[in-house]
Parts: structure tokens; C-alpha cells; sequence
């Protein structure tokens, strides 16, 4: 009864888009299709939204533009899985009308998947936009209606039109929502709301805010408990390069802290801090399950060059994370279940100084070696494109990821307890986890025919790598 007043989505249109998606697909080029990540079907992907767990599956939607693959009017794409490694297409789960269907989270009520997103709608008066949120439902975890009260949060309470990807989660009896947005001198905050309906909000507090060094505009906040303490999770636009720090577009980090739900007071501890220090990682957004803290991000960047645009689409999401938080510092693993994807074994053994490997285009690969000594590993197509150097220097205390042409990105690492490297190696991405995830790089390189590995190192070290299945259609 809550929720009947839901409006009836155009099948037609829906439809269409269905059979337009599969018509197209079968012209798709395939040399970059990821075998194990996520990527649309067709045309353009960048955030995760709605990253959720609902009658036996995990779900995981994403803004989606199918008709090129560029950023267009945004629809929220759809894939599921029964254990966030073999993800299923589903059809696209909402279509903009007036309005766009910008970022935002879903949560499940009773028998509902509810999905809470920022409508975007395009203005002809200064500065030609609104954003305000919007709710979508579901009973089925496949078919959603928008309702018919949209929207449900008009208005940021400074007016600001930058107010959107709403993350939603219930804590006691009530919903609690926080939204990005910025002060009216352009600093990036986030906005904390509550609930008891999800469909009337009372604006709480202003969560965060930029004291005027951490940029203009806050994206696709998310908020959760981590090992005890409460983590804001964020996509700062417009920190200023420092050093080796903030290379990216755009940023993704977090801030640590404590939260209490009778003041709404978070106080925090530790300022912000990258997330994931590769070229391309960004509005990454988590979800709960049984206790495990999961975190999926798009794996792309703004404003870069997307080499499988020609190819009919463009972007793709990381591989799925467990969080634990160790000394300060969020720590990113692969999830056990990427083990199940291990088809068989690539190379056990050592590999001499100058040594060549050659791999399928999806791996993983360990690498042992003694980091008291430099590490140096080429790694490149076996029938050419790109190339990438992944370097340690113990004198300089940092690990490399250099894509070539200065296109490099570094970070400190202090191994937690163990000196090894695991890289997953797709058809067109890198992510390099050092230790047990204290250091992560997620880089798109764009290998032709496969993989190959050439030890730089005056050393030599120990692989254990194996063939990965396909887990993605
Ligand atoms: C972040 C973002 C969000 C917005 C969406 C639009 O990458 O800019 O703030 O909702 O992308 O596609």
C-alpha cells in the first residue's frame, strides 16, 4: 500500500531498448571485452549504483548510455550474481524520462529492492540544471517503476543544483540518506537526511565539508562502519595535484572517523586519504553482506581516452573488494571468491633475470621475490600494444605503476606482513594488490593478443599464476 502509487513505465520503450542492445552487441569488437569485470553490453558505463543484496543475489546497476560510447542522457544498466565473480546481464533497469538517472543506491523494504537515484533535469534558465533524488521499485529485482511522488528530496538546503547520488541504508527505525553537494562558495560537502517512510526526508546535518583545500564538489558519498569506526567514503572533484598525491581527474578517498546517531556528529580522525592509487578508479561505492564490507568501483576515469570506444563501448568496473580497516588505512583485498575462477595453472616456478612469460589475456599472477632488492616487471601484449612497468626500489620505498610517457603513478607501501604482489590481468585493466591489499593500483592497459611478462629484475622471482575463467558474457 506504501508504495502503490507507482507510475506504470513505458514497456514499449523498454522493449525497444532490450531488442536495440542485442541487435548491437553481435558488432561489438571483442580484442578489449573484459572476461572477468563487469562492462556494458553496448555504448558508455562509468559509476556503480545501487551496489545491493536482495532475494539471494547481489546487485549491481550502473549509469549506462546505450546509444553510443560516449557519456549520454543516463539510463541505470543492470547485473547480478550469486557471489560477485559471474555476473549476469539483466535488461535495463531505468530509462530517463524528463528527467536522467544520475547515481544513486538501493536498499531493500520488506519485499521491495528500492532504488534511490538523483533525477538530473536539464534547464534552459542558469546554470541549466536541477538535481533532486528520486525512488524507483521493485518487487522482482528485475522489473522497477518509478513513483509517482517524485521527487522525494526536492531541494539541497543552500539551493545548490549540484546535489545528487543519494547512498541510502537503515539504521534502527529509520532510513538515513547522504547526498554530495557544495557550499555556495564551492566547496564540496555531503548532506545527511533521515527518514521514516523514504518518501518524506528531514535534513539533518551538513556530514562533511571542504575547508577549502578538498575541492569543489563531492560525488557519490557513501558512509559505513568499519571495524569500529565510520569510514565517509568520497569523490572529491577538484583537489589540486600535490606530489605524487591526486593525479587523477578526479579523486576517490576517504575520510576516518566516529559517528553518533544521536548528535549526527562525525568527528574525524584521519584526514582523507586515496583509496586506490591507480590512473583509473573512481565513485567506487560499497555494500554489506554477512558482515563483509564490499566495495565495486568504475574503472575508468573522466576525461581520458577510452581506447575500446571504436570497438562500440566504453568502461568497466573493478573486480569486487573486501575492506578491513589495519592501523589507520583501509586495506583492499580480491575477494576468496575470485579463487573459484582459477582455470588452470599458468607457471609455477621461478623466472630468471631477462625471462619471458606468456599469458592468455585473463590472470592472475603472484609474484615472491626479495623487495630488499629493486623489482622491475615488463608487462605487455603479446602481439604489441600497450606496455606497463610495475616497479619497487627499496631505496625509495615506493611502488611504480608506469604506463609509459611519464604516465606514471606511485605510492609508498610498508608491506603489512606479506612481501608478495597479486595482479589480475584482464583483456584491457591491471590491478595490482601489494600485501594483503595495503597498496592497490587499478589501471586500464590495452594489451593485443594475450599477455607477457618479462622479469626486468636483477633477480630472479617466483611466479604462481593461473589462466582465469570467464565469468562475464
Ligand atoms: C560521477 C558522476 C555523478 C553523477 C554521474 C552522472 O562520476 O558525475 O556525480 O551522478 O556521474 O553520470
Amino acid at each position: 500500500a506504501v508504495y502503490s502509487k507507482l507510475i506504470h513505465e513505458d514497456v514499449k520503450a523498454k522493449e525497444e531498448l532490450e531488442n536495440y542492445v542485442e541487435n548491437k552487441i553481435s558488432s561489438i569488437n571483442p580484442r578489449f571485452r573484459p572476461h572477468y569485470h563487469v562492462a556494458p553490453p553496448v555504448g558508455w558505463m562509468n559509476d556503480p549504483n545501487g551496489f545491493s543484496y536482495y532475494k539471494g543475489e547481489y546487485h549491481l546497476f550502473y549509469q549506462f548510455y546505450p546509444y553510443d560510447s560516449i557519456w549520454g542522457p543516463m539510463h541505470w544498466g543492470h547485473v547480478s550474481s550469486p557471489d560477485l565473480v559471474h555476473w549476469k546481464q539483466l535488461p535495463t533497469a531505468l530509462l530517463p524520462n524528463e528527467e536522467q538517472c544520475f547515481s544513486g543506491s538501493a536498499v531493500q523494504d520488506e519485499d521491495m529492492l528500492i532504488l534511490m537515484y538523483t533525477g538530473h533535469i536539464v534547464t534552459d534558465k542558469e546554470p541549466y540544471y536541477n538535481e533532486t533524488q528520486y525512488l524507483a521499485f521493485s518487487n522482482d529485482g528485475i522489473n522497477f517503476q518509478k513513483y509517482s511522488g517524485n521527487p522525494v528530496l526536492p531541494a539541497a538546503p543552500n539551493g545548490s543544483p549540484d546535489f545528487r547520488d543519494p547512498k541510502v541504508w537503515k539504521h534502527g527505525d529509520h532510513w538515513y540518506v547522504i547526498i554530495g553537494s557544495k557550499t555556495t562558495d564551492n566547496r564540496g560537502r555531503v548532506l545527511l537526511y533521515r527518514s521514516t517512510d523514504m518518501r518524506s526526508w528531514e535534513f539533518l546535518t551538513v556530514l562533511a565539508e571542504s575547508q577549502g583545500d578538498m575541492g569543489y564538489m563531492w560525488e557519490c558519498p557513501d558512509f559505513f562502519e568499519l571495524d569500529g569506526k565510520f569510514i565517509l567514503l568520497m569523490s572529491p572533484q577538484g583537489i589540486v595535484p600535490q606530489g605524487d598525491r591526486y593525479k587523477n581527474t578526479y579523486q576517490n578517498g576517504y575520510i576516518i572517523g566516529s559517528f553518533d546517531y544521536e548528535t549526527f556528529e562525525f568527528i574525524q580522525e584521519v584526514s582523507f586519504q586515496e583509496i586506490d592509487f591507480g590512473h583509473d578508479f573512481y565513485a567506487a561505492q560499497t555494500t554489506e553482506v554477512n558482515g563483509k564490507r564490499y566495495l565495486i568501483s568504475w574503472f575508468s576515469m573522466w576525461e581520458v581516452p577510452h581506447p575500446e570506444d571504436v570497438d562500440g563501448w566504453a568502461g568497466m568496473m573493478t573486480i569486487t573488494r573486501e575492506l578491513r580497516l589495519v592501523d589507520g588505512k583501509i586495506i583492499m583485498k580480491p575477494i576468496d571468491e575470485m579463487l573459484v575462477l582459477r582455470e588452470n595453472v599458468a607457471i609455477v616456478g621461478k623466472v630468471e633475470e631477462n625471462e619471458e612469460v606468456e599469458f592468455e589475456q585473463a590472470v592472475e599472477i603472484n609474484i615472491g621475490a626479495n623487495f630488499n632488492k629493486k623489482v622491475e616487471l615488463q608487462l605487455e601484449g603479446r602481439e604489441g600494444g600497450d606496455k606497463v612497468w610495475l616497479r619497487w626500489d627499496p631505496e625509495v620505498g615506493k611502488v611504480v605503476v608506469d604506463r609509459g610517457s611519464e604516465d606514471t603513478r606511485q605510492v609508498e607501501w610498508q608491506a603489512n606482513n606479506s612481501h608478495t604482489w597479486r595482479i589480475f590481468l584482464d583483456s584491457s585493466s591491471l590491478e595490482l594488490f601489494c600485501g594483503i591489499g595495503e597498496v592497490v593500483f587499478s589501471s586500464r592497459v590495452y594489451p593485443l593478443g594475450g599477455w607477457k611478462l618479462i622479469n626486468l629484475s636483477i633477480q630472479d622471482i617466483e611466479i604462481e599464476a593461473y589462466h582465469l575463467k570467464k565469468s562475464f558474457p
